[in-house]
């Protein structure tokens, strides 16, 4: 089938304001979006500039905005869409160049949550215990890729106002160590995250669920991260 692909164009070296280009793609239906934005940089423009590495929904560099949504070009096939579909860059970042958006700000409050292991004890000789019930409690927040994808689509994220919340991403890593049972550090991570602007700044407006390409309940975490929060503030008995 031939698919058009309206693709945002911005080149802050050459071009005074964004615009639009639509290229067209044969294609099998079978075909995944990637495979067609990578066959208009190899043989009509080399100049289009996307990130992606994997190619199979692993490394979380081609997040984009497609028909208006957010998730991975190598998720996408061609036999989800009509004849054209529109490829916007993902929004709340900075465009460094068409499709690549400056993700900066996103790991500088990735970094802020402490996103790693923190256990004074030495380790063992093997491996730190952990049975697999308790491995469950964050089994889904291991899947995360970092692809931006909820941030970027956050209502919260979106608005100037609150530009300073952490966002989804952030917080589904926080949630990922805060019910780790090997982790010791859960009062400084409730310190981390018990602000406007870290688990508070969420209003449940559920779109990161929504489009999140592995399928984590985002949501549903950053309320289990409130409700620990609480219980923290209002210890029983
Ligand atoms: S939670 Fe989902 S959408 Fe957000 S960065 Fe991780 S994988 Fe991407
Ligand atoms: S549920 Fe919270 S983090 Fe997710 S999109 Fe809505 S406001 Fe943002
Ligand atoms: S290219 Fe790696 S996730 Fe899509």
């Amino acid at each position: 089938m031939l698919l058009k692909l309206k693709i945002f164009r911005f080149d802050p070296e050459k071009d005074e304001k964004p615009y639009y280009q639509t290229f067209e793609v044969e294609a099998d239906p079978m075909d995944r979006l990637l495979d067609c934005l990578n066959r208009i940089r190899w043989e009509q423009d080399p100049t289009l500039s996307f990130r992606m590495s994997c190619g199979h929904g692993v490394c979380g560099s081609d997040g984009m905005r497609i028909n208006g949504i957010c998730g991975l070009a190598c998720q996408k096939l061609v036999r989800s869409f009509k004849e054209e579909v529109l490829i916007q860059p993902l929004p709340v970042f900075h465009v460094v160049k068409d499709l690549v958006v400056d993700l900066g700000s996103f790991f500088e409050k990735y970094q802020s949550v402490k996103p790693y292991l923190i256990n004074l004890v030495p380790p063992p000789d093997r491996e730190r215990i952990q049975f697999p019930e308790q491995h469950q409690a964050f089994e889904e927040a291991i899947r995360c890729i970092l692809c931006a994808c909820c941030t970027a689509s956050c209502p919260v994220n979106q608005s100037q106002e609150t530009e300073g919340y952490v966002g989804p991403a952030a917080l589904v890593r926080a949630f990922r160590y805060l019910f780790d049972s090997r982790d010791e550090a859960s009062e400084e991570r409730i310190g981390l995250l018990d602000h406007k602007d870290g688990a508070w700044g969420c209003q449940t407006q559920w779109k990161c669920t929504e489009v999140c390409p592995k399928e984590i309940p985002v949501t549903k975490q950053i309320g289990q991260i409130k409700k620990r929060i609480y219980e923290n503030r209002h210890p029983k008995g």
